[in-house]
């Protein structure tokens, strides 16, 4: 089976396991893994932030922040189409009481004037807007790149107006590696989360970067919510593995330039498909004129064992990562050719 339903069905690679086996591990708790500790330190330098704190899931390093950076009560400004509103099972209301502000944005990236316009809407019997969450690759325009330069400045605004910015980066190595772009967010931005178990294919973990007294607060709230690991150096190293061979991801943006390119020459084959939207990193999104059209075509492809599924109604993704090979690009060329 061909699975592109999502980055996250990634398995690990032998050289990961092989490499994973030789990790010296501790208690993560009184902080005596060493191969924790080297990760954590080794992802901070490599984003310019002065700490970093090994979580279990992109969804607890995005909590983990709003518990951080809001009280109950606050509003948190994102987009309404953000993973940390709508995919994360109310947890930003379950843990840190918060309500959710949506600004105007394009492809995740934030309308500044929107942006001031509500803050300044802000007043004595409105709630307190403390934090900006953006997403960086954005997942729901499909995996689109927010410029580096848009967000140092939208930090600009934020730090100058007392708000916290937090970066959902799950996919912020897309971007980076994409656009060549700085990678310098520790002097952009508040916080950051990226994700070791998408693309860059380990089984699990995530990252939580910031300040040094934003981790230690951190470590405190990953505690409280039952994230404390003990000798997780094993999957650790898996992140290391994953984080040292990150250029491979630039491969899955080939791969889906390959298949885009196809779509576009047989759009018109493929009954009910209305548009196909790529973003430059390692999806694709196409939108169908009806879920009966689109449950249809998911259903040819399952049948010529290509598993894929929706981002939302009607709209099917594609996603690229390193368990595709181009043995599997050639078949989904030839399934894509069998449409008439
Ligand atoms: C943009 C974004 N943020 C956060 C997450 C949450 O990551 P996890 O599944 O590790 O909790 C995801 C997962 O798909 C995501 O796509």
């Amino acid at each position: 089976m061909i699975d592109i339903r999502s980055d996250t069905v990634t398995k690990p690679s032998k050289e990961m396991l092989e490499y994973l086996m030789t990790a010296e591990v501790g208690d993560d708790e009184y902080k005596e893994d060493p191969t924790v500790n080297e990760l954590e330190e080794f992802t901070a330098n490599l984003l310019g932030f002065e700490a970093g704190l090994f979580v279990t899931s992109g969804l607890m390093g995005n909590q983990i922040s709003l518990l951080n950076h809001t009280n109950p009560g606050d509003e948190v400004i994102t987009t309404s189409d953000s993973h940390i509103q709508n995919y994360e099972h109310g947890a930003a209301s379950f843990l840190s009481r918060i309500q959710f502000r949506n600004v105007q944005h394009e492809d995740g990236n934030l309308d500044l004037e929107d942006l001031k316009t509500q803050i300044n809407k802000s007043s004595y019997n409105k709630p307190k807007i403390s934090t900006v969450a953006i997403e960086n690759t954005h997942l729901s325009s499909g995996g689109s790149i927010i410029p580096f330069e848009d967000i140092k400045k939208l930090y600009e605004y934020t730090s100058s107006n007392n708000l916290k910015l937090h970066v959902d980066g799950a996919r912020v190595w897309h971007a980076i590696l994409e656009n060549k772009s700085n990678s310098n967010y520790g002097e952009y931005c508040d916080s950051l989360t990226f994700c070791f178990s998408k693309g860059l294919g380990a089984p699990i973990g995530s990252i939580l970067l910031g300040s040094k007294s934003f981790i230690d607060d951190s470590r405190e709230y990953r505690k409280k919510i039952g994230g404390g690991m003990r000798q997780v150096g094993i999957i650790a190293s898996a992140a290391k593995f994953a984080l040292i061979n990150r250029e491979d991801l630039l491969d899955d943006h080939k791969k889906a330039i390959e298949i885009y390119d196809q779509l576009i020459i047989n759009k018109n084959k493929i009954d009910g498909l209305d548009s196909i939207i790529y973003k430059g990193t390692n999806m694709i999104l196409l939108d169908f004129t009806s879920i009966e059209l689109s449950d249809k075509f998911l259903e040819k492809l399952l049948n010529s064992k290509i598993k894929a599924g929706y981002l939302r109604e009607k709209v099917v993704r594609f996603v690229f990562h390193k368990d595709i090979n181009s043995e599997n690009i050639k078949k989904i060329i030839e399934v894509i050719h069998s449409f008439s």
